[in-house]
C-alpha cells in the first residue's frame, strides 16, 4: 500500500489516507531545508535522461553517509554502464516530484553465476531534500510489484548496520533480517557492519 496518493504514469492512484496527507503538509510547514511538494508524485521508469539526476542523488550519500560504501562519487560513465543492458527483471524506476526526479530504485542482479538467476538486490535513494516524505516507501513498494510480476524468487537489501532508517524502512515492507557480516566496511573512519534483509514475493517459484 503506499503512504500517500500518487499519480504513476499512464494511471492514477487513488487518495489512500488523511494520515498521509497531513504528513505531507505537516512537512510543508516546519520545514525550511526540506523541498514541499506543490503536486503528487509521478513513478515511472527511468530514462538514460535521468542519470544525471540519478548520479546527483546518489553522489551526496556517496559523499556525506555510510549508507553507501563507495567513496568516489560515480561518473557519468560509470552510471551509463549501470544502467545499460538490463531487462524488466532488473528495473530502473524514478519518482519525480513536479517535474523533477526526487527519487530512484533499482533491482539489480545479485551474482552473475547462472543459479542466482531470479535473486536480485534492491537499491533506493530519496533526495536529501525529499526525505520522511513517503518517497522510500513509494519506491520500494513499486519495485517489490515489479519483483512480484517477474516472479523474482527473492529480493536482498544489504544495508549498513548504522543506518537505521534504512533498516526500518524494509522492515515495516516485509524485509527480515537473514544475516550480519561484521566488520564489513570502513567509512569516515568508522568500522561498518553490513545487515542482510530478504524478502520473498508471494509468487516466487
Ligand atoms: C532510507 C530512505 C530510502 C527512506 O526513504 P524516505 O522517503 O525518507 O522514507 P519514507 O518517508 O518513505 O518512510 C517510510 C517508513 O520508513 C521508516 N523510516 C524511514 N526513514 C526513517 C528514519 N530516518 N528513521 C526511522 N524510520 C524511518 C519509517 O517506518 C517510515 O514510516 P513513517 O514515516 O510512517 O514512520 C531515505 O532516507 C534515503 O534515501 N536514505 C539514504 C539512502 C539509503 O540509505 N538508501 C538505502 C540503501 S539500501
Amino acid at each position: 500500500m503506499n503512504a500517500f496518493p500518487i499519480a504513476t504514469a499512464g494511471r492514477t492512484a487513488k487518495r489512500k489516507s488523511d494520515r498521509s496527507r497531513f504528513r505531507i503538509a505537516r512537512r510543508k510547514e516546519c520545514s525550511h531545508h526540506i523541498t514541499a511538494m506543490k503536486s503528487q508524485p509521478v513513478l515511472r521508469d527511468a530514462t538514460a535522461a535521468d542519470l544525471p539526476a540519478i548520479n546527483e542523488i546518489y553522489n551526496h550519500y556517496v559523499l556525506t553517509s555510510t549508507c553507501t560504501y563507495q567513496i568516489t562519487p560515480e561518473t557519468g560513465a560509470g552510471r551509463e554502464v549501470w544502467f545499460g543492458g538490463r531487462g524488466p527483471e532488473h528495473p530502473v524506476i524514478v519518482a519525480e516530484v513536479d517535474g523533477a526526479v526526487a527519487a530512484w530504485g533499482s533491482i539489480s542482479a545479485f551474482h552473475k553465476r547462472e543459479a542466482f538467476a531470479g535473486t536480485v538486490e534492491n537499491s533506493v535513494y530519496v533526495s536529501h531534500r525529499h526525505q520522511r516524505m513517503g518517497l522510500g516507501r513509494l519506491i520500494m513498494e513499486e519495485l517489490m510489484r515489479r519483483a512480484r510480476t517477474q516472479k523474482l524468487r527473492t529480493v536482498v537489501a544489504a544495508i549498513s548496520a548504522d543506518q537505521e532508517g534504512s533498516i526500518a524502512l524494509h522492515a515495516r515492507l516485509g524485509f527480515v533480517e537473514t544475516g550480519r557480516l561484521l566488520r564489513m566496511g570502513q567509512k569516515f573512519g568508522k568500522v561498518l557492519d553490513v545487515v542482510y534483509m530478504q524478502w520473498m514475493p508471494e509468487t516466487a517459484p
